[in-house]
């Protein structure tokens, strides 16, 4: 059916495997691993020119500045952004939502108006917004879902020329569910045209094609940490006029126009909304995490994990049979690479545990989607979710330890 990816051979660019030789690492959506050129380049730059950026006149302050905007440059043609002045650094995805949310949420949504966001919502795109609405008199709405973890089509339930602001993401961290954004967007917008469109974008980018231009969203959020970058970079996109109209987040160094007794004026985007000093060596490093995921291609990575999951919902049902349920949509095509399951009557956090003895890294619990799992009935999950390193022997690895939590736990 799918044309097997190669082993890709990519373990070696990443230096935790040398130490951790029989690490399986599943757990690439909560963060990914890191290859060597992004250490590398961090480390240059705390060892060669840690200076800030924007303040010195000095040359490795500059040296700062460039490397700093240089990648700004690269996430804008990443994602084919109009204008450079349109990416925003933040800390991380959920810093991106909460900035919109804060900073248009509460100028454009008033009393009685509705905000709708989706029932697959990892936390930081839904509680911002049930927050915003409680704290204005709003009403907050959530698309439902069908049994395979679709988003119902009956959009009209939801959205309504009351709804200021939809909030969804682009794949479930738990179901995999890859949402139709593009049709979703075209959708929406005939019900209402002023909408809001905010994707949380933290298991899509780098794992799927992202084109903010063609998608037509208004704002999209994404983490570096969870794309082969450092932590503690977020990027926020928003459309030019839309961040024009909205105020900063926080207040302070380096975003202000003017300071004075009576009344402060602030810069333009980005820098009016990136106050104080940045994580200048993990935005700097960031842009090598995108070179070698441009290397690689999106597309061919997209390619390597529907085959991932392809054959891991295949091995998994063939050696379990009765004893495994297997959360979201059955066709690859519909779903990123993340495999939330529950395995016979075993606790989600025993079977990571015994998974670890053998070195395989799992994630267990709700994953940040407490709304889903009370849909679901369920309170936990175990969640393997695959990236550009992961293959076939890794697959396996995971059946091997499950029949061990099987002999253990039963
Ligand atoms: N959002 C991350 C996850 O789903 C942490 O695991």
């Amino acid at each position: 059916m799918y044309k097997p990816v190669s082993d890709m051979g990519l373990k070696n660019d990443f230096p935790i495997f040398k130490k951790n030789k029989k690490l399986v690492y599943l757990d690439s959506a909560a963060t990914s691993l890191k290859p060597q050129v992004v250490i590398d380049k961090i480390t240059d730059y705390y060892q060669n020119y840690s200076a800030n950026v924007f303040r010195g006149v000095y040359r490795i302050s500059e040296k700062a500045t460039y490397e700093f905007e240089e990648t700004r440059k690269i996430v804008a043609k990443f994602i084919n952004a109009q204008d450079v002045n349109e990416i925003i650094f933040t800390r991380n995805t959920t810093e991106a939502l909460n900035l919109v949310a804060y900073s248009l949420g509460k100028k454009i949504v008033g009393k009685h108006d509705e905000v709708a966001s989706t029932i697959i919502e990892h936390h930081s795109n839904f509680v911002p917004w049930q927050v915003l609405c409680f704290e204005l008199g709003a009403v907050f709405k959530f698309i439902d879902i069908d049994k395979k973890g679709y988003l119902l089509e009956d959009l009209e339930k939801f959205i309504s020329n009351k709804t200021k602001i939809l909030a969804l993401c682009h794949v479930s961290n738990v179901l995999g569910t890859i949402n139709p954004l593009k049709q979703i967007i075209k959708k929406v917008k005939k019900i209402n045209p002023n909408i809001i469109i905010v994707v949380d974008g933290a298991q899509s980018f780098s794992h799927i094609k992202i084109d903010v231009k063609d998608l037509d969203c208004d704002f999209f959020a994404f983490s570096s940490h969870k794309s082969l970058g450092p932590t503690g970079v977020g990027v926020l996109w928003g459309k030019k006029e839309k961040l024009e109209i909205m105020k900063p987040f926080l207040y302070g160094g380096e975003m202000i126009d003017e300071v004075t007794f009576e009344k402060s004026s602030f810069k333009r985007s980005p820098y009016k909304f990136e106050a104080g000093t940045p994580s200048i060596g993990e935005v700097i490093a960031f842009k090598e995490a995108i070179k070698y995921i441009d290397y690689i291609g999106v597309d061919k990575i997209r390619e390597h994990e529907k085959t991932l999951v392809h054959r891991s919902i295949n091995l998994l049902n063939n050696e379990f049979k009765n004893k495994i349920t297997i959360f979201g949509p059955d066709n690859v095509e519909d779903r990123g690479g993340v495999i939330a399951f529950n395995f016979d009557k075993y606790h989600p956090h025993d079977i990571a545990a015994v998974l670890d003895t053998m070195d395989i890294a799992v994630r267990a619990g709700h994953h940040c989607a407490m709304p889903l799992h009370k849909r679901l009935e369920i309170t936990a999950t175990v969640r393997a979710s695959f990236y550009l390193y992961n293959n076939q022997r890794d697959l396996e690895r995971l059946v091997n330890g499950l029949k061990k939590v099987e002999r253990i736990l039963k």
